[in-house]
């Protein structure tokens, strides 16, 4: 069997945006080393194991094995029934989006984690020029379904919002309810590429389950799920124009048990100076 961990374990570290000897005086190992590993020519030390994956937040078994955080994912089983988990009507930051920036022209917006499209097909019946994708297989193949049966075209595909990083511009950069999926060390890295690639006078329009004291965690229980702080979202966005930014606590019932989320949302404009 061919060395998979060293290619693994390049990915990670090029998704936290290290370069190898920053990796290796982290591991208390030599640059070298973490080059002989990503090409094969030697493995980690089996007592590293634990220590790298506790770094980049996967499992042993994900080093060993691969394809963990798919399985993981605790939305891909729920997709795969008939019936759409979160319905078709869109979510409400989709109207936020029409009104700050109605599709008057080519707009190229990006729906980070789009679950079984409703969002995007919706953008698309507008006007928008869609691309979108989840880490859930399932999920994208109802949104390639349902933007077929409503006759238009979204560019969906299956990737994981922790290694996926953006190359080209968009006007427009959507999430709705993804944000936690992000482990609090790769925020930063994240959000800096985001913004890089958001065209000037385009905007970020996002939603983030916050914790709260007094909220109790949600019945998901998700293993990947990190919570972000009251108004962390919004603190990665100071040098934008804040046009939305807003806390609020609303009733759930996701997996059938009433429950509360509180969440931040945000619309910031990239303002050239
Ligand atoms: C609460 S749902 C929201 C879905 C969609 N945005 C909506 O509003 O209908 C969370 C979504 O995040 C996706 N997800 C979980 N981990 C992810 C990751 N690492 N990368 C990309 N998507 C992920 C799940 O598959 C799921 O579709």
């Amino acid at each position: 069997m061919r060395n998979q961990i060293g290619k693994r374990i390049a990915e990670l570290r090029k998704s936290f945006c290290m370069n190898q000897e920053e990796l290796a005086s982290k591991l208390g190992v030599t640059f070298q080393a973490i080059s002989k590993w990503e090409t094969g020519a030697t493995y980690p030390d089996i007592e590293l194991l634990p220590i790298i994956s506790q770094h980049f937040h996967v499992s042993v078994d994900y080093l060993l094995l691969g394809d963990e955080m798919r399985s993981r994912n605790y939305y891909d089983q729920r997709y795969r029934q008939e019936e759409y988990y979160w319905g078709f009507q869109p979510s409400d930051l989709c109207y936020l989006v029409l009104k700050s920036m109605p599709p008057i022209g080519r707009l190229r917006l990006l729906d980070l984690g789009c679950g079984e499209g409703k969002d995007a097909v919706f953008f698309a019946r507008n006007g928008y020029d869609v691309t979108a994708f989840d880490l859930a297989e399932s999920g994208i193949e109802k949104t390639v379904k349902l933007a077929e049966q409503i006759g238009v075209e979204v560019n969906a595909f299956v990737a994981d919002i922790n290694a996926f990083r953006l190359d080209t511009q968009f006007d427009i950069i959507y999430s709705n309810g993804v944000l936690n999926y992000i482990p609090p060390e790769r925020r930063k890295a994240v959000f800096e590429n985001y913004q890089r690639y958001t065209a000037d006078n385009g905007i970020n329009i996002l939603s983030a389950f916050i914790t709260k004291p007094f909220i109790e965690s949600s019945p998901e229980k998700e293993t990947n799920s990190f919570m972000w702080h009251s108004g962390e979202l919004f603190s990665l966005y100071r040098d934008w124009r804040l046009d939305v930014c807003e806390e609020t606590i609303f009733d759930y019932l996701s997996s059938g048990i009433p429950h509360k989320h509180a969440v931040n949302r945000i619309l910031a404009k990239k303002v050239g100076t």
